[in-house]
């Protein structure tokens, strides 16, 4: 039996049509596999419809098509229709909902699908996909009624209903960017797998495609790349679209913490393991537990705890601090660095056993300025778009040739996250149009001005009111932002915690 034709025998007939997307509403916004999202969404809908298939189709508007994007459809790829054409491009085209009770009485059916597919259509209903500008961009559509009925008015009702629900949570995927970046640049064509990443060039693909073969199963992944490069947005990539979604995904930053602290966070400890332990502390391992634990900045892991990380990965135990009994965790192991860790093992400071360990699968994800100028600008509209939303700005700026020109000649040092802040000051900062001069981007030169560390002795010495920046950062984060508490569990009192963030530029 297909997979979508059990969970619809598994499905209550006649849910409530509020509750079709509530199990997958909450997988908006997130990297999500789209492809297996849009398909769940299809399922509920014809389950909640209790009809034998569903279709969701979207508007090629550089072509004045139709396509299905996700269908039921063992037979064939995808649909292109004419706006216009047979009864979904019917509905595209007006923006009117339509139920065919019997095909044969129907002249705007289209039996040349029937013809291709080999599926005998009798009912169908289909309904519009509007956005927030009430533009359509798509048609849902159910077809069959199981029992062999037609669709009544109720029916109707009901999709209307759902298909307010599907627009919504596409509008809030990457994929309805997409759509409308692909009408103003129609010679670049929509596609790609997952949520919130963009990015079509060579290097790109081939890292979804490892994603995606490497995410359904529990091998150890070391993602490599500079800072700003989609590392940690990767990591959860790999956790959601995983067998674990439903279960945690915990970070652990080892740049964030300093050495002394890491084995405590990362193993918990016991009772009376040191002078302040009043109680057993669980570690990031077992809150894990069945999930995934994503450690950041590997490289700055110290070479002691480093063998410990060594027997989670070969036997998936360890001991707390201060404790004998051992503890044994299911979790998936993800890694990412910006160092050389080979290197490192060259001048021993990162264990050879180790390294081969954890890079089973190594991604190594290219710097921004190597993905292209078609990535860039892909990476730049899709920006442009989520902030003008964040904002709540009502027109999304128009981004000039000119300022095109100057994002595709930058450098981008700071990669992804770069292009991000920079798209979102741009946003605020414009006037409808964004010119080169709302770029915040070095003045005048092409090339990224020189690092400011370059004065300090060496990369590996982190000055001490950083290791107290990012130690006070880190706590505040477990705190949920709570001042009271973070300045409680940092021993100091609120109003020096107050005084050290202002100092720090955490607050203003
Ligand atoms: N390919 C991409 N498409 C869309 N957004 C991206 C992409 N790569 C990175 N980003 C965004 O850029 C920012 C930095 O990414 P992050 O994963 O934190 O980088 P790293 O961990 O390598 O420093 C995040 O906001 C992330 O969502
Ligand atoms: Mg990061």
């Amino acid at each position: 039996m297909d997979s979508w034709l059990r969970s619809l025998t598994l499905m209550k007939p006649h849910d409530d049509p509020a509750s079709v997307l509530l199990s997958v509403g909450g997988l908006v916004g997130q990297e999500v596999n789209l492809d297996a999202f849009l398909h769940q969404v299809v399922d509920r809908v014809a389950a909640s419809m209790q009809a034998d298939r569903g279709t969701l189709y979207l508007v090629d508007y550089a072509r004045d098509e139709l396509f299905s994007r996700a269908a039921h459809l063992p037979e064939i790829n995808q649909i292109r229709l004419k706006l216009g054409q047979g009864v979904a491009g019917a509905v595209a085209q007006t923006g009117a909902a339509v139920n065919m009770p019997s095909a044969k009485d129907e002249t705007r059916f289209n039996p040349d699908i029937d013809k291709m597919t080999g599926y005998r259509t009798a009912s169908l209903l289909a309904v519009p996909l509007r956005d927030a500008a009430n533009e359509v961009f798509g048609v849902l559509q159910v077809l069959n009624r199981l029992g062999g009925g037609r669709f009544d008015a109720d029916d109707e009702a009901r999709l209307v209903v759902i298909a307010a629900q599907v627009s919504q949570a596409l509008q809030a995927t990457s994929l309805y960017t997409e759509l409308k970046r692909a009408r103003a640049r129609p010679e670049q064509p929509v596609g790609y797998f997952f949520n919130r990443v963009i990015g079509e060039s060579p290097p790109m693909k081939a890292i979804y495609k490892v994603v995606q073969k490497a995410a359904q199963t529990d091998a150890t992944v070391l993602l490599r790349g500079e800072s700003g490069t989609g590392k940690e947005l990767f990591a959860r990539a790999l956790h959601v679209n995983s067998r674990r979604r439903d279960k945690p995904f915990v970070k652990v930053d080892c740049a964030a913490l300093p050495g002394s602290l890491i084995e405590n966070e990362l193993f918990g400890h016991e009772r009376g393991a040191f002078t302040g332990a009043e109680q057993r502390q669980p570690g990031k391992f077992e809150v894990a537990e069945g999930g995934t634990v994503f450690i950041d900045e590997l490289g700055e892991l110290p070479l002691p705890v480093q063998g410990k990380l060594l027997r989670v990965l070969q036997d998936r135990e360890f001991e707390r601090v201060g404790g004998t009994q051992t503890v044994k965790v299911d979790v998936r192991i993800v890694a990412a660095t910006h160092r050389d860790l080979a290197h490192m093992v060259r001048d021993g400071k990162f264990r050879e056993d180790l390294y081969y360990r954890i890079k089973v699968v190594e991604l190594v994800l290219p710097p921004l300025r190597e993905r292209g100028p078609e990535d860039l600008e892909r990476i730049a509209r899709h920006f442009l778009a989520t902030a003008t939303r964040k904002h709540h700005i009502a027109v999304e700026p128009r981004l000039s040739q000119s300022a095109l020109d100057r994002l595709k000649a930058y450098q981008w040092p700071g990669n992804v996250r770069e292009l991000e802040n920079c798209l979102e000051s741009a946003v605020v900062l414009c006037d409808g149009e964004i010119l080169p001069e709302h770029l915040p981007l070095p003045e005048g030169s092409r090339l990224p001005s020189p690092p400011p560390t370059a004065s300090s002795p060496s990369d590996d010495v982190v000055p001490l009111a950083e290791v107290e920046r990012r130690h006070i950062l880190s706590v505040l984060e477990r705190a949920r932002g709570n001042r009271t508490l973070a300045a409680k569990w940092l021993g100091i009192g609120r109003n020096t915690l107050g005084r050290k963030l202002k100092e720090y530029g955490l607050a203003e």
